[in-house]
């Protein structure tokens, strides 16, 4: 647990609302609080510098803290169960760790000073029944990797007797597996009104990892032979006191009893439902086609959804914050941590024409990512530069990214922002960059970089978030007639990604300054945003794929996956599509011929450089260069208009670019390196008058700030967005001259 942490209830916030601040600090000592607005959250000292304007308001100071709950791990509560005399529970499951040295619940059920519990340890299934009377004890023979299981527990009032079973289902070519029962006896103590968790205990520990699939109780002591034989059945046993159907409610967090009391239960921390079930045949993969073969939910146990802080401090925006990013920084002896926020117009467009989209939906699925790019050379270098130094890796508690595996290999599906995301900060690095003024910066921090070169050239800007695109649409962005994205732009909702193409089919002016944009769908949570879920179906460049039969969406039944797969490329919305993808390195880009053509005239105003054959961007604060690390290429075969025009190209020469996933179908590449290999910076208008620019690299704005953002590449933008926020219509292009196959470098 971090010293000093804490979370936000919203990415954005309007003059005159409030947000609040959920902050946990380590043993409840005081802390202090300091609000700022950001324009550069890189701390490179070789780049502009960590860069922030204080903001003098109500919540600076002191203030007490208290520890709040970390209790990551997926489970069910079912907050009444009513249990009497004798009776029959059974349940499916398919552990998927069972190599954990913890003990992993499947049920923890208590009553007064009565508790049963079922779990597995060591290979085995166990049950426990305690009272103050004593306990009944027994465990069942190993249960082997890779399969489904059915287990039974009877609790025989008259005859005064524990039973535990199970029977694991057939795998192929393998004898008919034999059902192993093991036995307690002793007096069953008298057990009424109580609660249960599945997958946990109830004091939340002890998780299980893995899928659990339609637990029943029964009232009365069945032969355990009949309660598993109707596990895999169609018998329905008599007396049915409870049972939870995993197929209604997929979607939500509830878990509803078809039993006569209504016990019904509440999912904690987003386990993952619309999975494959122990039936599922392989004939439908749309879960919704066939819900009965996707009755199961996988539990892990580090999910995390909503961690449900308290909210600890709130503030209402005065009315003169100028839109921007902020950050409320915390600080202990201990530690120090911050949280960003941004602040909107109160009037969406009325402080500038231009507005900078925060793909806070992209941040938010990277939320937590561990990974061997943090290196302790990394860390001792923002120690260095008096960054943050705390990182996810050594953080797990608060879970992980959309791009990390659970302990079990099985892909982390959904992502919530209702807890600490330490790698989403200002005064943050992400990596060791060594180029020589590397700074190593990723999303929010790299971001930055478009902030603080808008201030420095006078240049108003409002700030807003994918978030705020998604809940409004494209009202939002018609207030502005530029908008901006930063380096990354990956994950969209069909709403967000919706909203973009309507502004820009409206005359809207859209400016891509990012690589590997538009790429993945996600979808979100029963509507909302705080929480997204992602599957990784079929192509793509992904460090996890979805299972079989798992492409689809618990939360709407919809088909996730690349938007490419999905009839939707990257080029068809913003002219450019992920290409290739290489180390954190970046070169230079070169101008082509059709930097000549008059529609860009507006582009080389007062840049005699601007000319085929000129470079620029060879110097940059990621990677080194501005083209680089995951790159975009036009391809009118994936929808680039055909009146685009490409206007300068990077070819990165770094031997580990190689050709999107999406894009090989064989060993062999799907062109040349010059086809593959490259970053196209395009431009084209829309008949409604607008126009997309875009540069295809995600490194590119990393060049901005190079020379104190005078160097071409800067004033190049400076132009482009200066026209793009003019709200003069661009002309449709008659005379357009369509892309050529390839582009010739001069
Ligand atoms: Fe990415």
């Amino acid at each position: 647990m971090l010293p000093i942490t804490g979370y936000v209830d919203r990415w954005s916030v309007k003059p005159g609302e409030a947000i609040r601040f959920m902050i946990s600090s380590r043993g409840g000592v005081p802390y202090h609080a300091r609000l700022a607005r950001i324009f550069c959250a890189d701390p490179n000292p070789r780049g502009p510098g960590y860069r922030e304007a204080a903001m003098p308001c109500g919540i600076d100071g002191p203030h007490a803290g208290i520890e709040q709950p970390v209790r990551p791990g997926s489970r069910a509560l079912v907050p009444r169960l009513d249990l009497a005399g004798s009776l029959s529970l059974a349940l499916t499951l398919r552990p998927t760790l069972l190599s954990s040295p913890r003990p992993q619940t499947l049920l923890h059920w208590q009553g007064g000073r009565v508790s049963l519990r079922l779990w597995i340890g060591q290979r085995r299934l166990h049950a426990e029944l305690s009272s103050p009377a004593g306990a009944l004890r027994a465990e069942t023979g190993l249960i082997l990797d890779g399969g489904w299981v059915d287990a039974a527990l009877v609790l025989d009032d008259e005859a005064g007797c524990l039973r535990l079973a199970c029977r694991p289902r057939p795998l192929p070519y393998s004898p008919a597996p034999r059902l192993t029962l093991a036995e307690a006896n002793g007096p069953i103590p008298p057990l009424g009104r109580g609660r249960m968790m599945l997958a946990a205990t109830l004091d939340r520990t002890a998780h299980f990892n893995g899928r659990l699939e339609r637990p029943a109780i029964h009232d009365g002591a069945l032969p355990v032979e009949i309660l598993l034989d109707a596990r895999s059945g169609s018998t329905r046993l008599p007396g049915v006191r409870a049972l939870w159907d995993f197929v209604e409610g997929i979607g939500t967090e509830r878990i509803t009893d078809f039993g006569p009391h209504g016990f019904h239960g509440e999912l904690e921390n987003l386990p993952t439902r619309a999975v494959a079930g122990a039936v599922w045949s392989g004939r439908h993969q749309r879960w919704t086609d066939a819900p009965e073969e996707y009755a199961s939910i996988h539990f892990h146990e580090n999910d995390v959804g909503d961690l449900g802080w308290l909210p600890s401090l709130s503030l209402t925006i005065p009315p003169e914050w100028p839109s921007g990013l902020y950050a409320l920084h915390l600080e202990t002896a201990e530690g120090r941590d911050n949280i960003p926020f941004v602040v909107r117009a109160a009037e969406a467009g009325a402080q500038a024409p231009v507005a900078l989209l925060l793909p806070t939906l992209t941040y938010q699925v990277y939320g937590q990512y561990p990974r061997q790019a943090v290196t302790e050379a990394a860390a001792s270098r923002a120690r260095a530069w008096g960054a943050l130094t705390e990182t996810a890796d050594r953080h797990p508690e608060y879970g992980l990214s959309a791009y990390n595996t659970h302990a079990d290999g099985r892909g982390v599906t959904i992502t919530s922002m209702r807890r600490p995301m330490l790698d989403k900060r200002v005064n943050q690095i992400h990596r060791l960059d060594e180029t020589p003024e590397g700074s190593g910066t990723y999303w929010l921090a790299a971001d930055t970089y478009l902030l603080d070169w808008l201030d420095r050239r006078g240049i108003p800007c409002e700030v807003i978030t994918d978030h705020d695109v998604h809940a409004e649409g494209v009202g939002l962005l018609r207030r502005y007639t530029a908008v901006l994205t930063g380096q990354h732009p990956e994950y969209h909702t069909e709403e967000t990604r919706g909203a973009i193409a309507a502004f820009i089919e409206g005359g809207g002016r859209f400016l891509y300054l990012g690589g590997n944009g538009f790429y993945w769908k996600i979808v979100p949570f029963q509507g909302e945003t705080w929480a997204v879920e992602l599957r990784r179906a079929e192509g793509g460049i992904r460090t996890w794929a979805a299972e079989p039969g798992e492409g689809y969406h618990a939360f709407d039944g919809s088909y996730g996956g690349l938007w490419r797969r999905l009839g939707k490329p990257p080029q068809a919305l913003v002219g450019v599509g992920f290409s290739s993808q290489g180390d954190y390195r970046a070169e230079p880009y070169r101008f082509t011929d059709a930097i000549q053509d008059p529609r860009i005239a507006f582009m080389r105003q007062g840049l005699e450089e601007a000319a085929p054959g000129i470079s620029f961007g060879e110097r940059g604060l990621m990677g080194g260069g501005a083209a680089g690390h995951e790159i975009d290429r036009a391809d009118r075969s994936l929808g680039t208009p055909a009146h685009a025009l490409v206007l300068a190209v990077g070819l990165p020469q770094h031997p580990s670019f190689e050709p999107a996933n999406e894009d090989r179908l064989t060993q062999e590449w799907p062109g040349t390196r010059e086809d593959v290999v490259r970053s196209d910076v395009t431009f084209f208008e829309s008949a409604g008058g607008g126009a997309v620019f875009s540069v295809g690299s995600m490194s590119f704005i990393g060049a901005l700030p190079i020379d104190n953002y005078e160097n071409l590449l800067a004033r190049l933008m400076e132009n482009i967005l200066r026209r793009f926020a003019d709200p003069t219509p661009f002309p449709w292009p008659e005379t357009a001259s369509a892309l050529p196959e390839k582009e010739t470098l001069s």
